[in-house]
């Protein structure tokens, strides 16, 4: 979903907040699994509503890193871009790093221990695969990802992220599920990364 003009106006406004599509009950289940934590990466950003949520819950001293390319619309600008920023600006806690990159362009230089991970962008078999396999081994012993639309809930499309968390990613003995909330699934590292 790519935002308008009008929308980035409206929430300049105070009129339009920014629009996620994760529930309260997932976005309570972020906030109480990354509280405290340092080193944040959310892939896929749009609006920046679980990206400013990440930085009030994160250790004041930790970083939240927002990865997501915001391609430009029709006019050459990227007002979702522009509504992201500004909505992280509007909150408090953690300090926010901006990565306008594709996930594998910012993994591409990536080399640093991640405690809490965030996936919600390619949703496609390939996206996930990727973004899985690509940023889970920096997580640390004892670190969290979350994985967005992981689960078949009434109303929502059940994507490939949904079979790939069935057939991939649940049966890997590295991580446990901590907890399941609607479409979210929380899982901790329990055994080293093979890198
Ligand atoms: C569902 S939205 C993220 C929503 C946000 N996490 C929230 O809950 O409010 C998915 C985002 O992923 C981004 N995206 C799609 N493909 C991506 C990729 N390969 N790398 C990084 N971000 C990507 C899109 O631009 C879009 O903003």
């Amino acid at each position: 979903m790519h935002s308008s003009l009008l929308d980035w106006a409206l929430h300049a406004a105070g009129l339009r907040a920014a629009s996620t599509q994760t529930t309260p009950a997932e976005r309570a289940c972020l906030a109480r699994h990354a509280a405290g934590r340092r080193a944040l990466v959310e892939i896929g950003v749009m609006h920046g509503a679980t990206t400013r949520l990440l930085c009030a819950a994160a250790a004041p001293e930790g970083q939240v890193t927002a990865v997501d390319p915001f391609p430009p619309g029709r006019l050459g600008v990227s007002f979702e871009y522009a509504l992201s920023r500004r909505e992280v600006a509007r909150g408090r806690g953690a300090r926010c790093r901006f990565m306008r990159e594709t996930s594998a362009g910012a993994l591409a230089g990536w080399g640093d221990p991640i405690d809490f991970l965030f996936i919600d962008a390619d949703h496609s078999w390939e996206g996930i695969a990727h973004d899985w396999h690509g940023w889970t081994p920096f997580v640390v012993e004892g670190g969290l990802v979350a994985l967005h639309d992981s689960r078949p809930i009434p109303d929502r499309t059940v994507y490939d992220t949904v079979r790939f968390t069935e057939t991939v990613v649940l049966p890997d003995p590295a991580f446990t599920v901590v907890e399941a909330v609607d479409s979210l699934t929380v899982l901790r590292r329990v055994a080293p990364a093979a890198r």
